[in-house]
């Protein structure tokens, strides 16, 4: 692990599972204290899902654990090899996909590293396609592909199914759990979706004034995801906290952002 600020937190466990440990994180905005002293575990190969209302320091939070960013105080402990997933793919649009996959990574065949990871995506048929000609989800597919490539420990994704229609959504969960099958990195996914939050994650965390408020383990299997009495506890749970019990209530109906 790569230590971003100052050293291990006095009194943590060494234990060789964690893969990202934050404790006490600060971060400040003129006035504004985004992160108020945020503590935070992920074991290696967990799949974490982050919930909080807009604006509550989520997107903050990602790009200090991704390096784009650094706190005003506190640690952060993070894998050295770490990958970031935005809702815009970010590609470049006068590089043809496999280019794209492999910007910035120095091998000898990249053309062979890329159509290994498109493979997997599923778009190796599209190497040589210009990204403006990619729909929204085969373009979000290259963005995954892209991340996959440096083999990292830490996937950070940032509400990255956020812009796309509810069927290629659902294809790419299919894909998130196909890819999390195959690697094993630990994933913190941002969403604002809660059955998005259920159907993907071993746990889901509430953000709130600046710190993890809560923390629930989904301990389901496929089918329980989706019906049952324990997701209906859990969704409820992640409403309530959320505030948006009485919009999201109804059965089947996908809880989106609350406006502020
Ligand atoms: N670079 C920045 N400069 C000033 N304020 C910022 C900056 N980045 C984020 N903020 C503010 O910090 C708060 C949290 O933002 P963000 O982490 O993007 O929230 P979320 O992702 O949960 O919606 C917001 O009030 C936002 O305006
Ligand atoms: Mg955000």
């Amino acid at each position: 692990m790569t230590a971003l600020a100052v050293a291990q937190p006095a009194g943590a466990a060494k234990t060789a599972d964690v893969a990202v440990r934050v404790h006490g994180l600060l971060r400040r905005f003129g006035e504004r204290t985004v992160l108020d002293g945020l503590d935070l575990e992920l074991r290696r190969s967990e799949f974490v899902i982050l919930l909080g209302q807009s604006g509550c320091g989520k997107s903050t939070l990602l790009r200090l654990l991704g390096g784009l960013d650094v706190p005003d105080g506190g640690e952060v402990s993070v894998p050295r090899r770490r990958a970031l997933v935005f809702q815009e793919p970010r590609l470049l649009p006068w590089q043809r996909v496999w280019r794209n996959v492999t910007i910035g990574i120095d091998a000898r065949d990249p053309r062979q590293i890329a159509l290994g990871v498109l493979d997997e995506v599923g778009l190796r048929d599209h190497a040589v396609a210009w990204p403006k000609t990619l729909s929204g989800g085969a373009a979000q597919r290259v963005a995954r592909a892209r991340a996959l490539v440096a083999k990292p420990a830490l996937v950070l994704l940032d509400e990255p199914f956020a812009a796309l229609d509810a069927i290629t959504r659902l294809r790419m969960h299919d894909l998130v759990r196909a890819l999390r099958a195959r690697h094993d990195a630990t994933m913190l996914l941002v969403t604002h979706d809660v059955d998005e939050a259920i159907a993907l994650g071993d746990r889901i965390l509430v953000m709130r004034d600046g710190c993890i408020a809560s923390s629930h383990d989904v301990d389901l299997d496929t089918h329980e995801r989706f019906r049952g009495a324990d997701r209906d506890r859990i969704r409820a749970a992640l409403l309530h906290e959320l505030g948006i019990g009485a919009i999201g209530s109804a059965p089947g109906l996908s809880t989106q952002r609350r406006e502020q």
